[in-house]
């Protein structure tokens, strides 16, 4: 079993419901498992995901926007977090905020994200409804590293799932969901056991 000092420490970021979240404590504590969840950060108070983190036992800060006076002040504040933690990989799960470059430089190659689309089709907000709206018959979820676009960084893995006639977008995210709960996971362990290389906006999985 790998030893807690060897674990890879997460950082993860989370705005709302944080069932992503969820499904990377159950994996973390798997055996054998090469990563923990050593801080969560969420910029909403009342943000489920705080809760279930402190339920496992994992700190969890909530830092308010309206403390900052700007994103820079509030990515520094952010970055310190993630530095004290000696996080190895920052983890975004429903985070709904756009990092600055110079958070996204400090971590440059260690920030993953998640995303309920098939990119580079339907970044930004409502994917599962703009993928309705656009009438698509695949739907899917994205594992990518984050980059200093919105949902434009280098995909890690993917995950297709069928759109039915009747779906709506209530149960087309249920269905994507399944995926993104399967897939996050299986990045991590990816990125933990050293196995993904980067080459521009290649990733290759070893
Ligand atoms: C997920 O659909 C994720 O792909 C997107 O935001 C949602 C977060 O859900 N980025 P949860 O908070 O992890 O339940």
């Amino acid at each position: 079993m790998t030893s807690r000092a060897t674990l890879l420490s997460l950082g993860v970021l989370a705005s709302g419901r944080g069932s992503n979240l969820q499904a990377i404590l159950e994996a973390c504590a798997r055996p054998g498992f090469p990563a923990r969840v050593a801080v969560v950060v969420g910029d909403r108070e009342r943000a489920e995901a705080l809760a279930r983190a402190r339920g496992h036992g994992v700190p969890a800060f909530w830092l308010n926007p309206k403390d900052f006076g700007d994103r820079v002040l509030y990515d520094e504040a952010l970055r310190r977090l993630l530095d004290e933690h000696r996080v190895g990989l920052v983890c975004l799960a429903g985070f709904m905020r756009i990092l600055t470059p110079g958070l996204v430089r400090a971590y440059a190659g260690r920030i993953l994200n998640i995303h309920p689309s098939l990119l580079p089709a339907f970044p930004g907000l409502a994917a599962q409804r703009q993928a309705l709206e656009y009438g698509v018959r695949v739907a899917g979820a994205t594992v990518h590293f984050v980059d200093e676009g919105v949902d434009t960084g280098p995909i890690v893995l993917q995950a297709a799932v069928p759109v039915h006639a009747d779906d709506t977008e209530e149960s087309l995210s249920a269905r994507i969901l399944v995926e993104e709960h399967r897939l996050y996971p299986e990045a991590i362990r990816l990125f933990a056991e050293g196995r993904l290389r980067l080459a521009g906006r290649t990733v290759t999985i070893r």
